[in-house]
């Protein structure tokens, strides 16, 4: 599949007519065990945690997507990133970005570190920071970029640099951007991660991680990456079912035109934001105005479909703009095919401590918005009127 374009390898990467009944769609194997010939003689399959039919398929195609070797998935995008956490034994270090998704934030200091792990956050948008923060024992590096919710950029190429020269891992969460405008892997990342429940799957109704890494053994963990998390994977047993796995091979098949159009949708919405008098600021990669956004450019094809902006008036006007809203859903989440729009304080990031999100400027006339595939001159009428 590697000499095929991205949205044939949505269609077509991993998947085969079943070999028994010529089905062309992925059949869902709905089954938790698999009958042996003979105790150990069996084809392949012993038990779904280990392996399931449906959910090899979805591993292969998010493999080839990434333009990883292997692929494994979770039940949720943060079981996911915990079984990365699992690599590391106590006394060992994470360099974390600042400004993550609050789950993220949540499983690192409240759960990780009751585990021995310590973290550091910190700003990476200038990379050179991450040095400051390498220890002897620092084993990971773990950004978003663009951020959830300021969407800052994060030089993906010098991370991995400088992660590489204290052998550590770089692991990236690609959830805003998808594998359509970005693949870290290419860039040097050696691990990448979805929080599939988002663009990935795309219609808000499966919650799933995946984890894409290329084949190799860093001295450290003492055997291949991808097998280590293959027995986490069966270990810890955070693992999706086989129907929803089938949901999300559907889902991606329409990954690039939806992407496309989210891309579209989204540029027009910070464009009108941005010269709307009751906002303060935008930020969304794509436009001229974000201060990085040539560096963005340089490492994804398009600014993806998350918008964030400043109101002027704060909270009191903030809900006011929530609760005005007919098309857009006031709810957590993104990456469906509908708009969805959410205030980070008291929704996605309220798990952050209130001192760190005033640190990061989470403030309480920060909004941020999944931009649908709707027609964007509904999406931008709806937002007029509620600024009104
Ligand atoms: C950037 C990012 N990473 C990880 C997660 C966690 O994924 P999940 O909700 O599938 O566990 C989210 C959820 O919002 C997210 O936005």
């Amino acid at each position: 599949m590697a000499d095929y374009k991205f949205e044939t390898k949505v269609i077509h990467a991993g998947v085969e007519p079943d070999p028994q009944t010529g089905a062309v769609m992925t059949p869902i194997y709905q089954t938790s065990t698999y009958a042996q010939e003979s105790p150990g003689k069996h084809k392949g399959y012993e038990y779904s945690r280990g392996d399931n039919p449906t959910r090899n398929v979805l591993q292969t195609q998010l493999a080839a997507l990434e333009n990883g070797d292997h692929a494994l998935v979770y039940s949720s995008g943060l079981a996911s990133i915990d079984n990365v956490l699992n690599l590391l034994k106590s006394g060992d270090h994470v360099v974390a970005g600042d400004d993550l998704y609050g789950g993220t934030r949540r499983l690192f200091t409240r759960v990780a570190q009751n585990r021995g792990l310590t973290f550091s956050f910190t700003c990476l948008t200038d990379a050179e920071e991450l040095e400051r923060h390498m220890k002897p024992n620092t084993k990971l590096v773990w950004i978003e970029s663009p951020t959830n919710p300021l969407l800052k950029v994060m030089d993906i190429r010098r991370a991995a640099e400088i992660a590489h020269k204290h052998g550590a891992l770089l692991g990236v969460d690609n959830t805003f951007m998808s594998p359509y405008f970005q693949r870290p892997l290419e860039l040097g990342a050696d691990i990448v991660m979805h929080s599939m429940t988002k663009y990935m799957n795309g219609h808000s109704d499966v919650l799933m991680g995946c984890l894409v890494v290329k084949d190799q053994t860093p001295s450290w963990l003492g055997e291949s990456l991808f097998a280590k998390l293959k027995f986490l994977q069966n270990s810890i047993g955070a693992t999706p079912g086989p129907f929803d796995c089938f949901l999300v091979l559907r889902g991606l098949k329409t990954l690039a035109i939806r992407m496309d159009r989210h891309n579209a949708n989204a540029m027009k919405v910070a464009t009108f934001l941005e010269s709307h008098p009751k906002v303060e600021s935008v930020s969304y990669p794509g436009l001229p105005s974000h201060p990085n956004q040539a560096l963005h450019a340089s490492q994804s094809s398009g600014g993806g479909g998350m918008v964030t902006f400043v109101l002027k008036g704060g909270l009191p006007v903030a809900k006011k703009l929530l609760e005005s809203l007919k098309l857009f859903a006031v709810a957590e989440s993104l990456g469906g095919v509908e708009s969805l729009i959410e205030h980070p304080a008291i929704m996605t990031h309220a798990s952050v401590p209130v001192e760190v999100r005033e640190e990061l400027g989470i403030s309480d006339g920060l909004i941020r918005i999944s931009v649908g595939i709707e027609a964007a001159d509904d999406l931008i009428a709806d937002l007029d009127q509620a600024l009104r």
